[in-house]
């Protein structure tokens, strides 16, 4: 399903409610992998500002993917998860399992980071819901594009060179292929050629058209005005 907002304001309040629905419908515990990035932020307030009542002490959050760089630092994804989300909602907050010793032992800090998954989701990997974002270059997670897939349900990775702290825990193309949902949060022009070459093109190389793939097209893509600016009429894309 795709859904094209006015605005990034209007893509993170939708995302958000959409996400409170599923959780607050959700008998069982929840599992939720939140992605990094920048345009999760907004999207993690509201969910703390307007649904700081939902049974968030029955939510298991993991991130799709971190970096090997200190919990404190500003391109860390589990920093930005417990400012934006864990933080402001205080005492009513998930359970937010981390990524540890990435710098260390990356492939140990993700065989940790997959145990951990799978004893949340009863030995399953299938998480609820996995966050995703989508780079200008079509990479999701830290699935990059001419990068061997790696295998199992979170793998420690290499990210290109001129990104940000090279080595990286990613959940897997498995993992993203299990999930009940996924939905990618897709904001601004820059997105705008790689969003056509993976919906209209369905261009295989990049990442996010993988994703799609290998669910069948099961994925909600929430999107807005400038990231979807390239893409063929709508009508087309239901
Ligand atoms: C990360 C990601 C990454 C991100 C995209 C989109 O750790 O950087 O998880 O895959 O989601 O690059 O990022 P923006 O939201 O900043 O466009």
């Amino acid at each position: 399903m795709i859904e094209i907002l006015d605005d990034k304001d209007a893509l993170a309040a939708w995302a958000a409610s959409w996400v409170a629905q599923r959780i607050e419908a959700s008998t069982a515990r929840f599992v939720i992998a939140l992605s990094g990035g920048s345009t999760p932020k907004l999207f993690h307030r509201i969910l703390a500002q307007d649904f700081a009542s939902l049974p968030w002490d029955r939510v298991d959050a993991f991130v799709s993917d971190e970096r090997a760089v200190p919990p404190d630092d500003e391109r860390s994804n589990v920093r930005m998860a417990r400012e934006t989300l864990i933080e402001p909602l205080g005492a009513n907050a998930p359970t937010l399992f981390v990524p540890t010793g990435i710098a260390e032992d990356a492939r140990r800090a993700a065989h940790d980071y997959e145990a951990a998954l799978l004893e949340a989701t009863s030995g399953t990997g299938v998480a609820d819901v996995v966050m995703l974002g989508m780079g200008d270059d079509g990479h999701v997670a830290s699935l990059f594009p001419g990068f061997e897939a790696p295998f199992g349900l979170v793998a420690a990775v290499d990210a290109p060179a001129e990104t940000v702290a090279t080595r990286r825990v990613t959940f897997t193309f498995e993992a993203l292929k299990r999930a009940r949902d996924v939905v990618v949060l897709v904001a601004g022009a820059s997105k705008a050629a790689a969003l056509h070459r993976v919906i209209d093109e369905r261009d295989a190389s990049l990442p996010l058209a993988r994703v799609f793939m290998d669910r069948g097209g099961r994925v909600t893509l929430v999107t807005e005005r400038a990231a979807a600016a390239q893409l063929d009429p709508v009508g087309v894309h239901e």
